[in-house]
């Protein structure tokens, strides 16, 4: 029989949607609540609003609303490109790194392919992967990271993409630079190695590698960043790929003209200027994740240290848990759909936010 509406491919009809944090607003109205009262620490944003710097470069470029925006990006690409010693033909704009995945996918994976990522990594890798109609190589994680050998002997002749995420969300883990540098010389060069440090800014300068620079030495990389996490700009969708000018290239040809709006592009412009904001941010980060820990440990209950602005701490019956949380006005991040069904992740907010947190799960807890 002929189907009486358009049916869409079975890869797409298969996707399970991605699941974003529960809305303030949704909750107030289910609760009853006072959305002034409910704390949100589930997508992993910046809890301290955005600079004087970023409102100011945002309220300018509101004068000019009827044109369209830069589709090339120039100014900010000049400013990425100085800030990151790199060519502006090396750089991809993105509506938040999201779309820098997305578009790697776009470019690289056709039907049939195989992409490789980590169980417990981001959870677009899959959902992009399989919207193309290729194929998600899950790799087990090791101490909940990824196993960097695991994933190399995970490549075959079919993979056009790795995933990496560095820190990963939602476990935190961290890899060191050496190891990743030495899995991208491993892996061949016609596989689009993709190394997404939404969280970079988050690690200590240690910790950090020159990502950037690897990719005039490696032709298969392309490094994804985000103006979502330690810049503050969640909201505007902003951020960026580095590449070598042939793969920035590509994933220039399939993006959309004006795929970063002109106040994103004026307020990332003002946010990479503003390294105060940046710092102050990681300062409240760190001070906020060790109180989320010193609090973790008093109930009890454990968790992985992590490198990003966010917990994953291991509650036992999440979803009970999750839901006593949620009549306490906290909304947390239930990580079920990662494999993760025994844990909650709980983003870094401001003091008072966290200590909310800690005072609704002890109630949680209660048998
Ligand atoms: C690991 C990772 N990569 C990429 C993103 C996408 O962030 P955005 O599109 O806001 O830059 C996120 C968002 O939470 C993330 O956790």
């Amino acid at each position: 029989m002929t189907a009486t509406y358009p049916v869409a491919p079975d890869h797409i009809r298969e996707i399970a949607p991605y699941v974003p944090g529960k809305p303030v607003d949704d909750l107030a109205r289910e609760m009853n609540l006072d959305p002034a009262t409910i704390v949100k620490l589930a997508s992993n944003e910046n809890p301290r609003g955005p600079g004087r710097r970023v409102l100011e470069a945002i309220t300018a470029a509101a004068q000019d609303l009827t044109r369209y925006p830069d589709g090339n990006g120039f100014a900010l690409k000049a400013a990425l490109a100085q800030r990151l010693a790199v060519d502006p033909s090396q750089l991809i704009l993105g509506n938040g790194s999201n779309d820098i995945l997305e578009l790697a996918t776009l470019a690289y994976l056709r039907p049939g392919d195989d992409a490789v990522f980590a169980a417990h990594a981001f959870a677009v890798y899959p959902l992009s992967t399989q919207a193309r109609g290729a194929n998600g190589i899950v790799v087990p994680a090791r101490n909940y990271g990824h196993d960097l050998p695991a994933m190399l002997a995970a490549i075959t002749p079919r993979t056009r993409i790795v995933f990496i995420a560095n820190p990963n969300n939602p476990t935190g883990t961290w890899l060191p630079p050496a190891d990743v540098e030495a899995f991208i010389a491993a892996v061949p060069c016609d596989v689009l190695v993709v190394l997404d440090e939404a969280y970079n800014e988050y690690l200590q300068p240690a910790e950090r590698a020159d990502s950037a620079a690897w990719t005039t030495k490696y032709p298969h990389l392309l490094v994804s960043r985000s103006f979502s996490k330690a810049y503050g700009l969640a909201a505007l969708r902003v951020g960026y790929g580095v590449a070598a000018p042939a793969v920035a290239d590509m994933l220039n040809r399939v993006r959309q003209p004006f795929n970063v709006n002109a106040l994103a592009q004026a307020a990332a412009i003002a946010a990479l200027t503003d390294t105060a904001y940046v710092e102050a941010s990681c300062a409240l980060n760190r001070a906020g994740r060790a109180q989320l820990g010193a609090g973790l440990d008093a109930l009890k209950i454990p968790y992985l240290p992590s490198h990003g602005n966010f917990v994953l701490a291991r509650v036992g019956d999440a979803a009970r848990i999750n839901r006593a949380l949620l009549a306490e006005g906290v909304i947390v991040r239930p990580v079920g759909n990662y494999g993760l069904p025994e844990w909650l992740r709980v983003t870094v907010g401001l003091p008072e936010e966290n200590a909310r947190f800690l005072a609704a799960l002890a109630i949680a807890l209660r048998p």
